[in-house]
């Protein structure tokens, strides 16, 4: 028998948590092996930056407008060409058979249901066209670029090809960060990355593993550079987003080289610890953008307060990575579909208690001490002393 037949069985829709999508962890960890769970929760380093994530949002509070006729919110949202339900969205999270027997088909299937865009990673256990036959949503690419040129080019067409709206190019990973919690990790012999197939990687299979002696990993090119990003978008032909900025000047860059849109991502701080919490980071790369291609966020987005702040300071959307990952682990399909729904309902009400009723109502006045109201109140005892 297979290895799932050890796990627990899965949640009914009744058993699944209802609200707080933070309990999702443990039903997870309840069914995961020790080191798939590790794998998904670990970060980089001493996972400050994870710490960091969270508490950016923590420090930001909200200003709310009273009496605003909120007898409706609308969430809906518009990127890439794609009407979405909210600017929630999945992250591309690689090996989603690992968590799940369904693994990206329940993915799929639970971000339909919820009126979700799907972003898949190029680590993807499950091919492209069956994901694509299993949502009614936008699906979009992640790639990590490979050093065989031909095949990455290749693997991009394949999925354009499938219905991927755009590519998400991973910028944060010309080498793996120190991660600690994923020394033991090794990708189990039945689960294969259906797109690397035909790859000569040197190694059989994905390692992860902090080696000595050797930072880089024959999974990621480490060479790939901006000059590049030209030949990407030609051979792309949809719109070319990058994951995993976080300077202002980096920002400016992006738009320069003719990139579509930016990932505000510290890879929910997977990758190099010590960088800013990506909400902290937002702000400049959202000026030095300067409104010329859509700026988004991840890393840490936990509450449907987290999505209104991250909206406040100029993003256009958010992703989600590891809950909804647990959701998957917990509860497949219905598992992703109750994560995804639970934030949309956190923003609504978020949003009926501040008194935005819109995506466009929502600007950087609904944070304390950013606009009108919250200026005068701060700046009374500076202007006093
Ligand atoms: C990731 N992430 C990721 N990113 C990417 O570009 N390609 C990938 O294959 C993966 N794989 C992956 C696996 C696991 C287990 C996790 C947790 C994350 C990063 C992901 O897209 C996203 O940036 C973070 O997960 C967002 O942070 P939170 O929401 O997990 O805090
Ligand atoms: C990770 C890689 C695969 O974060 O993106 O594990």
């Amino acid at each position: 028998m297979s290895r799932w037949s050890k796990l627990r069985r899965p949640s009914t829709a009744e058993s699944l948590p209802t609200a707080d999508v933070t309990q999702f962890e443990l039903l997870a960890r309840q069914r995961l092996s020790k080191m798939a769970y590790d794998y998904v929760r670990s970060g980089g380093g001493d996972e400050i930056t994870m710490r960091h994530n969270r508490q950016g949002f923590e420090r930001l509070q909200l200003a709310p407008n009273v009496l605003v006729d909120v007898s409706r919110i609308d969430t809906r949202v518009n990127l890439f060409g794609s009407e979405l339900d909210s600017p929630v969205l999945l992250a591309p999270v690689a090996y989603h058979r690992l968590y799940h027997p369904d693994g990206e088909i329940a993915t799929a299937r639970g971000a339909s249901a919820a009126g979700a865009a799907f972003v898949v990673s190029s680590f993807t256990t499950t091919a492209m066209d069956e994901i694509a036959r299993n949502t009614q949503r936008a699906i979009w690419f992640q790639l990590y670029v490979q050093r065989d040129r031909a095949f990455t080019k290749d693997m991009v067409q394949r999925a354009v090809a499938a219905g991927c709206k755009t590519v998400c190019l991973t910028v944060d990973t010309p080498v793996l960060g120190n991660r600690y919690g994923q020394l033991s990790f090794g990708l189990p012999k039945e689960l294969e990355c259906v797109h690397l197939r035909g790859l000569n990687l040197g190694a059989p299979t994905p390692g992860h593993k902090t080696q000595r002696g050797r930072i880089y990993d024959p999974l990621f090119d480490p060479s790939f550079n901006w000059r590049d990003l030209e030949w990407l978008r030609s051979v792309a032909g949809v719109p070319v987003i990058l994951k995993g900025v976080l300077s202002p000047e980096d920002g400016k860059r992006a738009v320069e080289n003719g990139a579509d849109g930016v990932i505000v991502s510290n890879h929910g701080g997977r990758n190099l610890d010590m960088v800013p919490g990506t909400i902290d980071a937002l702000p400049r790369v959202v000026e030095a953008v300067g409104g010329r291609i859509p700026v988004m966020l991840d890393s840490g987005i936990r509450r449907g307060t987290d999505v209104l702040m991250a909206l406040a300071l100029g993003a256009k959307a958010v992703f989600i990575g590891r809950p909804y990952i647990y959701g998957l682990a917990a509860g497949g399909a219905q598992g992703v579909e109750r994560v995804i729904t639970i934030l949309r309902d956190e923003l609504e009400r978020a949003m009926a208690l501040t008194g935005r009723r819109s995506i466009a109502e929502i600007d950087s006045s609904v944070l304390w001490g950013h606009g009108a109201a919250g200026k005068k109140t701060l700046q009374t005892p500076a202007a006093g002393a």
